[in-house]
């Protein structure tokens, strides 16, 4: 602004000058108030910003097709789209796409502490690929999609590299992740009967090779390294009959004993993606080609005119690996031969990581955004601070309402360019998904950020979206409208009162980017998918007058804490009742929050002489109000709640206590005595509320 300021004045006394000197022998006051109004217009015109304008009907986002579904808007007819360049159907093709569109550019970026970004070209990687590929063939796999290949790394080229071998030769790629505790690992190799992995470090191989040495997983039969690692840990597998490799001799053995590439069918499997529900084992959602293409195709469709990724975008790659969100940015990235960096690995280096990568594209989900959010609120403290701070989020997202997005204004100068700069000051693109995000954070992020913010909604078994907000739409409380890919219908859920023809039910999805079903898991499948092929999200919700989906609630009470844990409340309530203390308990929680909270009934036959036992007396509801006794329960249900296995973000975190019954006549159970968890939730809404400002989340 200043800048751009200073060149204004310096124009305009140079034309004044100018002015002066062609019309100097008719000085009149008149003219030259003319020709400097004209000349101030001129400048106006040609240094306004320019909005972007959006490219569909706001009000009318989405159509209903027969069957009471509905598709995007955008959809000129019912066929969902299969990809996007009909030289790329397959990741495979995606990648090769990249490479050519690119000419061979940079493709994967990574970098040791303080250092330069290093940069492979997407020759290399395809090379790598086809030798670390011929390597595994060399060893016994075949080229097709029912050889099952490990990966167990974090971010890094090395990852990609892997997954593009799998591809290279139509093998299928399984990733493995820490999150998913030990046990879960053990349980994925042999559900997959998976005989080759290949992994970062020499620790997780070493886990993986001790797992064979207690017989838990007879199946894996070689570990390639990614890093280097001692001769012990070889001469441990070669006991057990796991040959130890490092990718460095996989590759040069792939180079010796090389194998033309035996590229996939769309319709083949690509990878395996397992998720972790709230009870039982891992479920391993069986993704095709086309899922992973026609998802990537349906983003690139809906965002026609307003981003259009290049070679000259830089994508900062830090989201797990293994999940679909990721997956997906990437193709779309390598789809248009984009480059994409890696962070270190570490969290806490992010920022550093971004200042020196550059990106101009920034996937992220909502638990990042609202520490960003939360450290801005915070460091505004005097009143002052708050004022300016809430005055220049109002005025840039008055701007951003009339679709100019920008970050050269007075409010970029003075407030909002350090928060630009500390995610590189190129960021151009930003998508959020994997969980709700909060109205004031989003608004807040697209005043901020200079560039359009997206919200994306999906699950795994969708591939990662099946809506999105639009370009031009920068309203809250939705998640926009389904994407080219899938048609989108709600289906009656009469026993929670969601019914179709009042616009609300629980979300449906058929399209070219629903999963094959899980792993060897019939029944799971039979779950998630109904026999006409519509993916049975678990989700409610509501279609709003102007055609966007808004999520409302959780068919089976099963939520996503805001870092992304599931949640079943019911179990933690049958677990916590067992303390005496209480006759009735309700745990709530919400996307939204990092925790949970609850509202506890006390047993009225016991609480009198548990108090007496604390030294205090008074009527039950005086009881009720005492923060001593508030405190025993608190600590009595978290101990109840350990013994019975919940893990630490199952358990509430505070709680209230309160004196009357949750009955059928108050309208907080349902006749047959289940607890109306809507009704429960906005009856002690304000009690939950203080309890989660009493707490820092
Ligand atoms: C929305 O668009 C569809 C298809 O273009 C049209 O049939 C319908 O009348 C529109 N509705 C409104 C409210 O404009
Ligand atoms: C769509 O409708 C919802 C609910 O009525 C509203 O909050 C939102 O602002 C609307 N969006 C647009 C772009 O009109």
């Amino acid at each position: 602004m200043l800048t751009s300021g200073l060149n204004f004045l310096l124009l305009f006394t140079k034309m004044l000058f100018i002015f002066n000197f062609l019309f100097s022998p008719l000085p009149t006051p008149a003219l030259i108030f003319i020709l400097t109004f004209g000349a101030a217009i001129f400048l106006w015109l040609i240094n306004r910003p320019q909005p972007v304008l959006p490219i569909t009907d706001l009000n009318n986002q989405s159509i209903g097709i027969e069957g009471g579904a509905r598709k995007g808007a955008c959809q000129k007819n019912n066929d969902l789209i299969r990809y996007y360049f009909s030289d790329a159907k397959t990741v495979y093709e995606i990648f090769q796409r990249g490479f050519a569109v690119s000419d061979n550019g940079p493709c994967l970026g990574y970098r040791k502490p303080n250092q330069p970004y290093r940069w492979l070209s997407y020759k290399q990687v395809s090379d790598r690929a086809e030798y670390l590929g011929s390597c595994l063939l060399h060893k016994g796999h075949k080229p097709s999609p029912d050889q099952f290949i490990g990966i167990f790394a974090q971010n890094r080229p090395e990852w990609v590299i892997s997954e593009l071998a799998c591809y290279t030769y139509s093998m299928v790629a399984v990733p493995l992740y820490d999150t998913l505790g030990p046990e879960a690992i053990i349980y994925i190799v042999n559900k997959a009967d998976i005989a080759t992995v290949i992994c970062d470090t020499p620790q997780k191989a070493s886990a993986l090779v001790e797992n064979v040495e207690k017989g838990l997983t007879p199946s894996l039969k070689m570990v390639i390294l990614m890093d280097p690692f001692d001769d012990d840990l070889k001469q441990r597998g070669e006991k057990i009959g796991v040959e130890i490799l490092s990718m460095f001799d996989a590759e040069n053995i792939g180079k010796e004993n090389f194998r033309k590439p035996v590229p996939p069918s769309p319709e083949d499997l690509s990878i395996i993606c397992f998720t972790s529900g709230t009870t039982g084992d891992p479920k391993g959602a069986m993704m095709t080609h086309e899922n992973i293409v026609s998802n990537t195709a349906a983003f690139l469709k809906c965002m026609e005119h307003a981003f259009e990724p290049t070679p000259d975008d830089v994508i900062i790659s830090y989201l797990p690996m293994a999940h679909m969100f990721e997956r997906i940015v990437q193709a779309v990235g390598y789809s248009c031969g984009t480059k994409i960096g890696f962070f270190q690995g570490d969290i806490r280096l992010l920022p550093d990581d971004m200042k020196t990568l550059k990106p101009t594209v920034f996937p992220t989900v909502p638990r990042l955004l609202n520490r960003v959010y939360d450290k801005v609120q915070n460091e505004a403290k005097t009143p002052l601070k708050k004022f300016f701070l809430k005055l220049a989020v109002n005025s840039k997202f008055n701007e951003v309402k009339n679709g100019i997005i920008r970050r050269n204004s007075i409010w970029d100068k003075l407030i909002f360019s350090k928060i630009q700069a500390s995610l590189g000051g190129k960021v151009r693109f930003v998508i959020t998904g994997a969980a709700p995000i909060s109205a004031d954070v989003m608004t807040f992020l697209r005043a901020a950020m200079g560039c359009p913010v997206f919200e994306a909604y999906g699950q795994t078994e969708c591939t990662a979206g099946c809506t999105i907000t639009l370009p031009g739409d920068w309203t809250t409380g939705h998640v926009g409208a389904p994407l080219a890919c899938n048609h989108v219908k709600l289906e009656d859920v009469a026993d929670m009162n969601y019914f179709s023809v009042n616009n609300e039910g629980e979300i449906c999805i058929k399209g070219t980017n629903v999963f094959k079903g899980y792993l060897k898991d019939p029944e799971k499948t039979q779950e998630a998918l109904d026999e006409d092929g519509w993916l049975h999200t678990g989700d409610i919700g509501r279609w709003l007058p102007n055609g966007t989906l808004k999520i409302i609630d959780r068919k089976k009470n099963i939520f996503k804490l805001a870092q992304g844990e599931y949640i079943a409340p019911e179990k933690i309530e049958n677990i916590y009742i067992r303390s005496r203390l209480v006759s009735q308990i309700f745990v709530h929680g919400d996307s939204l929050r990092s925790f949970l909270v609850g509202v506890a009934v006390p047993d009225t036959d016991v609480l009198p002489s548990f108090a007496a036992k604390l030294g205090l007396k008074g009527s039950f509801e005086e009881l009720c109000q005492n923060q001593i006794i508030k405190k025993a329960i608190l600590e009595d249900l978290q101990k109840i709640g350990k013994e019975g296995g919940l893990k630490s973000f199952e358990q509430i975190k505070d709680v209230f206590i309160h004196p009357e019954p949750f009955s059928i006549e108050n309208g907080l159970l349902t006749p047959t005595l289940k607890a109306k968890r809507g009704e429960l939730s906005k009856y002690f809404r304000t009690q939950i509320n203080s309890l989660y400002e009493d707490h820092q989340e």
